[in-house]
């Protein structure tokens, strides 16, 4: 279950602290339902400084890691495991670029932020670090339902 390039591909998305502070969890949820996929794992988890950091370890040597880790365990983030075809990709064009201010409108970062540091979600960005989050922030597994509820996405 979860390989990447079937329709069972699996990625970690997150609402960081800004996104759930303001009040944005539920229309996140929304468009990934929308759009057909799946939704099998969920939690709120207020990160500790070191979990941050683990998160965010490639980034270690950059000047924006201190903010980036204070910011991200300072209140709680709403972690998520997303199935579905061409998820992690997908994930990514859905939430926009890195940078809000280069996101389209339409996407998740270019409707609701406008500042770098604020950009309200996360996604992997590979088949590597979908696993690796995923490992991270669901030691104790997702939930599978199955392929029987697909027949309505799925030809
Ligand atoms: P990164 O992993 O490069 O982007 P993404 O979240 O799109 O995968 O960076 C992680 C987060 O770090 C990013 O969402 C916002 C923050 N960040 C800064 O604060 N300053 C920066 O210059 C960059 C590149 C990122």
């Amino acid at each position: 279950e979860g390989k990447a390039g079937t329709n069972q591909e699996r990625t970690f998305l997150a609402v960081k602290p800004d996104g759930v502070q303001r009040g944005l969890v539920g229309d996140i949820i929304a468009r990934f339902e929308k759009r057909g996929y799946k939704l099998v794992g969920l939690k709120m988890v207020w990160p500790t400084l070191d979990m941050a950091e683990k998160h965010y370890a490639d980034l270690s040597k950059k000047p924006f890691f201190p903010g980036l880790t204070k910011f991200f365990s300072s209140g709680p983030i709403v972690c998520m495991c997303w199935e579905g075809k061409d998820i992690i990709a997908q994930g990514r064009q859905m939430l926009g670029e890195t940078q809000p201010l280069s996101s389209k409108p339409g996407s998740i970062r270019g409707d609701y932020s406008i500042d770098l540091g604020r950009n309200i979600c996360h996604g992997s960005d590979s088949p590597e670090s979908a696993k690796h989050e995923l490992n991270m922030w669901f030691p104790e597994g997702v939930s599978d339902w199955g392929k029987e509820v697909d027949a309505w996405v799925y030809e």
